[in-house]
């Protein structure tokens, strides 16, 4: 019988991919205050903020202040990570460390940029923000392997967010777009880390796929513990180049295709079922992608 944990066969290759991630972030440039338009900074007290100082069209303030409310909660990540992997492998607890360092510097670069060039009221986007953090974060599965195949979706989503709003931004303000692009590639590594975690074990048991199902057909960002996020998603699929269409083309089906899970061949029969109702699910998602698309 199968447990939930990860398995003890992998460390040595979980290792490797954590080597692999340390020596990838090594060759990030971590100067993150040269991201920052210092030039456009002013003394709220000598010149408050008024709404006629807003540069940026309004669906990108969306996406950009969901992406940062969304990222204000890493205390509440890092706790559920750590919580589900209290007894695993030592090697996950170092990445978990490693992975919160990186990530711990997003809000703070998406705040300092929003304060900066005034695109938000500052008094609002505190008092938002702290409410998002003593809101809190804790989801219902705490399985390591299910948390893997969901952080994986996390990041991959997060990934494809930052480089599709990006590309939104670019015309408005290039610093924008090249600070975004730079948190994209944080996402990137902490992507392929929880991925080939994933991978690796599918390979290893395709009878795996048992606890990534749930998590698969589930999955919403954890932003959604913020207020107004169903409208906040709704104005940023339409206006910031992140919606149900990107989600399945960049994310879903990219997952689905690198885990090959069409091609699995798991041998028990919940695990048939785990895999048949993945790609289920992934079908019915393509048809409405594609009736969309014949729609335009
Ligand atoms: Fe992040
Ligand atoms: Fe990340």
């Amino acid at each position: 019988m199968l447990n939930s944990d990860l398995d003890m066969r992998l460390e040595p290759r979980i290792k490797e991919l954590y080597e692999l991630h340390k020596l990838r972030a090594a060759n990030i440039d971590w100067s993150y205050h040269e991201f920052i338009p210092w030039d456009k900074a002013m003394s709220f007290k000598r010149v408050p903020w008024d709404e006629s100082q807003v540069t940026l069209p309004e669906g990108v303030i969306i996406a950009i202040e969901t992406a940062l409310l969304t990222e204000v909660n890493l205390p509440w990540y890092t706790t559920h990570l750590d919580y589900t992997f209290k007894n695993s492998m030592d090697v996950i607890s170092d990445f978990v460390r490693t992975w919160t360092s990186e990530e711990d510097q997003h809000s703070s670069l998406l705040e300092t940029y929003l304060l900066v060039t005034r695109n938000v009221n500052p008094a609002r986007l505190h008092a938002l923000r702290k409410r998002v953090v003593e809101t809190g974060w804790f989801p219902e599965f705490t399985n390591p392997l299910a948390t893997m195949a969901y952080t994986s979706l996390q990041e991959l989503a997060t990934l494809v967010f930052y480089n599709n709003v990006a590309r939104i931004a670019g015309p408005h303000d290039p610093d924008l777009a090249t600070l975004l692009r730079r948190l994209a590639k944080d996402e990137a590594l902490h992507y392929a880390f929880y991925r080939d975690t994933v991978k690796a074990h599918l390979e290893l048991d395709p009878n795996f796929i048992v606890f990534f199902e749930k998590v698969i057909i589930n999955f919403s960002m954890p932003g959604v513990v913020m207020p107004d996020f169903e409208d906040r998603m709704k104005t940023i699929a339409i206006e910031a180049n992140y919606g149900p269409l990107q989600f399945f083309d960049q994310v879903l089906d990219v997952v689905v295709k690198y885990w090959d899970i069409a091609n699995l061949q798991p041998t028990t029969e919940e695990a048939i079922a785990a895999k048949n109702n993945i790609l289920k699910y992934h079908g019915r998602l393509k048809r409405l992608k594609d009736r969309a698309e014949a729609r335009k």
